[in-house]
């Protein structure tokens, strides 16, 4: 019996698989963070190719949390309808569909992706490197208005329809500047001791908790590792879980990286071992992702225990339709779409 092609039940929302599409900006949105057509297509296709719940991208909770003007957002009434639509069509394919509800804090408007309309913000006025614009850094007004933008996105969300959010606490955005010792040097109730970095990502967690249904799930994504000396580190990541999962989060996605320019390894499962870490020591559920593109793989860890879904990302953008195919790889049944089932079996006329 495969694992992966088994239900994955969280709250009142069944995955027909645990096989998860990883949230994947598509910089596609022009300058409004309307979704357009393009991500009609995209996520829709993901859908159709079998995954069992289709996470759309970082989409900013405020407009100076964009990493990008073309980011997806979920800041204003406008926004709800292209989103609509995907949920109606995604759902209609057999798949749940979330959302990754993040703030770039100090990489919004990255050198590389043009600088934006607003004043990038953080925790501390540290910039990410050089040719980084320092960041303002948020005072209690300040903190309560992105606190309280995860909240109001969290109402939309719901509004939208969609079945799951994730908060993206990772890859050096403000949730992340805040956890980590690296970006967050505040000498205040937000800073210093790990009680303290997780203050305010804990914060948006219990709010955006209380505005979205006891019913849907809510994940988190957290970098369980800097890579430096000094930095966030899978200790801390099995201490910040614990809290998280405390407070109500159900999943743990764990990624790493992101805090400063440094490169993470780039071996299949890379990020496996902590999330093994958070599952058995924080009790919390955890996903396993990084360069995962064989079934057998995606079966293995879960067969054994060191993650409750699998998450791709890149073989999803090279194969929409991996899902089918692990099946086939697997014996398992494939949630073939009914148009396309004279395709099903190789061979067939
Ligand atoms: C084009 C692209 C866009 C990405 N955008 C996001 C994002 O919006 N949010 C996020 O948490 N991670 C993002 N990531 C990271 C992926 O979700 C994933 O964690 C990473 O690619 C590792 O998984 P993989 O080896 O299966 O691709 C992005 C990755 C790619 C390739």
């Amino acid at each position: 019996m495969s694992m992966l092609f088994s239900p994955y039940t969280v709250r009142s929302v069944t995955l027909r698989n645990r096989i998860v599409v990883s949230p994947m900006c598509q910089y596609s949105a022009g300058g409004d963070g309307i979704a357009t057509d393009w991500h009609f297509v995209h996520y829709g296709t993901r859908a159709v190719g079998g995954a069992g719940l289709v996470l759309l991208e970082a989409t900013a909770v405020e407009p100076r949390g964009r990493i990008s003007t073309e980011d997806l957002g979920l800041y204003h009434e406008r926004q709800l309808p292209a989103l609509q639509r995907i949920v109606r069509f995604v759902h209609e394919q057999g798949a749940a569909c979330g959302i990754q509800l993040a703030h770039a804090g100090r990489k919004a408007f990255s050198p590389k992706k043009g600088q934006g309309p607003q004043e990038p913000v953080g925790p501390s006025p540290i910039p990410f490197d050089e040719g980084w614009r320092v960041p303002l850094e948020l005072d209690e007004a300040g903190l309560q208005a992105v606190a309280a933008a995860f909240e109001q996105a969290a109402r939309w969300a719901h509004e939208v329809g969609f079945d799951v959010i994730e908060i993206h606490a990772a890859h050096g955005y403000l949730l992340h500047e805040f956890l980590s010792p690296v970006a967050n040097h505040r000498s205040d109730r937000w800073g210093g001791p790990l009680e303290a970095r997780l203050a305010f990502p804990l914060d948006v967690v219990r709010r955006v908790r209380a505005a979205w249904p006891e019913a849907k799930p809510l994940f988190a994504r957290l970098s369980t590792t800097d890579y430096l000396p000094g930095g966030f580190d899978p200790d801390q990541a099995v201490e910040v879980a614990r809290a998280l999962g405390q407070a109500g989060v159900d999943l743990i996605d764990c990624s790493s990286g992101g805090i400063a320019p440094v490169r993470p390894p780039d071996y299949p499962g890379y990020q496996l071992k902590p999330a093994e870490r958070i599952r058995r020591e924080a009790g919390v559920p955890t996903s396993a992702l990084g360069l995962i593109t064989a079934p057998e793989m995606a079966e293995e860890v879960l067969q054994n225990g060191r993650a409750d879904v699998v998450l791709l990302g890149r073989e999803l953008l090279r194969h929409p339709y991996w899902p089918l195919d692990a099946a086939r790889a697997l014996g398992a049944e494939a949630p073939w779409p009914r148009q396309y089932l004279r395709a099903k079996r190789a061979g067939d006329r």
